[in-house]
């Protein structure tokens, strides 16, 4: 039995007695406490009261494929054809990397979460949202200069539909709330670099976020920024109904479209940066971006325009 079928159990957030999990499960009361203990080990805060039993203060939102496809879109049923919603994966852009365009992968957890610059993407479970998708563009990578801001643009427009404000971007694709960091975007791509190739679009987004240990910067998640938020599933829902807005609208027109925009999200504009590239920092004035999506900064040497890559950016 996997820890997720109790995890199913507990998602109710009420009292539950070793033997009743026990019964409900068909395993024994050792195997139970077992399992009880993993949850421990993944963060999850688990109660256990004499004469009661074991809960999860609070209880877990689960995701549920019903509630998502409940709200999707009838463009994003058209666009999306797989939904693929798993427990615990490494990351959900590995499981969509080897799936064809158009198809979803969301998860509750991930042992390997990736992040930008080759860092960890800290994925706790059942807490935030960490979703996959493959879509395919023609042009090679010159088509794609930009997307990971539009990207950006679609998940600041998810977070603010969701009920918060103070939603900003910084270049290239985080999306910060309040000042610190609520969702970071991950493109990987695939295919001919001059020609037909998918792009693997992840997203982290933080909801509700329990156990943050190692996260090494700083963030927020959207509880505590608004009162009520929808469900998970709900959120994963509007997340691809906008994605698959954004990344249509990309095909037609690329980065011109969405420029106006970010830079009104802009959390960096007219500030004064450092740019480090490798060993090299660069200082300046953050200019906004330009209209493939490079940063603009202002130098005492003049302008210079910083694209993707290793490049990453702080306010001094
Ligand atoms: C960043 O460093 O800001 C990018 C983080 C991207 C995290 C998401 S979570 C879903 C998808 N799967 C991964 O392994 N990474 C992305």
């Amino acid at each position: 039995m996997s820890v997720e079928a109790l995890l199913q159990k507990l998602a109710d957030g009420e009292f539950h007695s070793g033997r009743a999990l026990g019964e409900a499960l068909a395993i024994s009361r050792t195997a139970v406490w077992k399992q009880l203990q993993k949850l421990e080990q993944m963060g999850l805060p688990l109660e256990s009261v004499k004469g009661r039993g074991y809960r999860l203060a609070g209880g877990l939102d689960l995701l549920s494929r019903g509630d998502v496809e409940a709200a999707l879109s009838a463009r994003a049923r058209e666009r999306l054809h797989t939904l693929d919603i798993r427990g615990v994966v490494d990351s959900t852009n590995a499981v969509v990397a080897d799936a064809d365009a158009g198809y979803v992968c969301a998860a509750e957890q991930q042992t390997a979460g990736r992040g930008r610059r080759g860092r960890q993407w800290v994925s706790p479970y059942g807490q935030n949202l960490y979703c996959s998708l493959l879509w395919e563009f023609e042009g090679g990578a010159a088509a794609l200069e930009g997307l990971s801001l539009a990207v950006g643009v679609a998940v600041a427009r998810v977070i603010r539909q969701a009920g918060a404000a103070g939603v900003q971007v910084k270049w290239p694709n985080d999306v910060l709330c309040d000042g610190r960091k609520m969702a970071g975007i991950l493109l990987e791509m695939q295919g001919d670099a001059a020609g037909r190739c998918q792009v693997v679009v992840g997203i982290g987004l933080n909801v509700a976020m329990r156990s943050a240990g190692g996260i090494d910067q700083p963030w927020v998640d959207l509880t505590s920024v608004v009162d009520e938020i929808p469900s998970r599933s709900r959120l994963l829902a509007y997340l691809l109904n906008e994605l698959v807005v954004v990344l249509e609208d990309f095909t037609v027109g690329g980065f011109a479209g969405f420029r106006r925009e970010w830079q009104q999200l802009d959390a960096f504009r007219g500030r004064e940066v450092a740019v480090r590239l490798g060993d090299d920092v660069v200082l300046g004035t953050s200019a906004g971006v330009d209209a493939g999506g490079g940063l603009i900064v202002e130098t005492v040497e003049g302008r210079r325009v910083f694209n993707g890559g290793e490049v990453s950016l702080r306010a001094v």
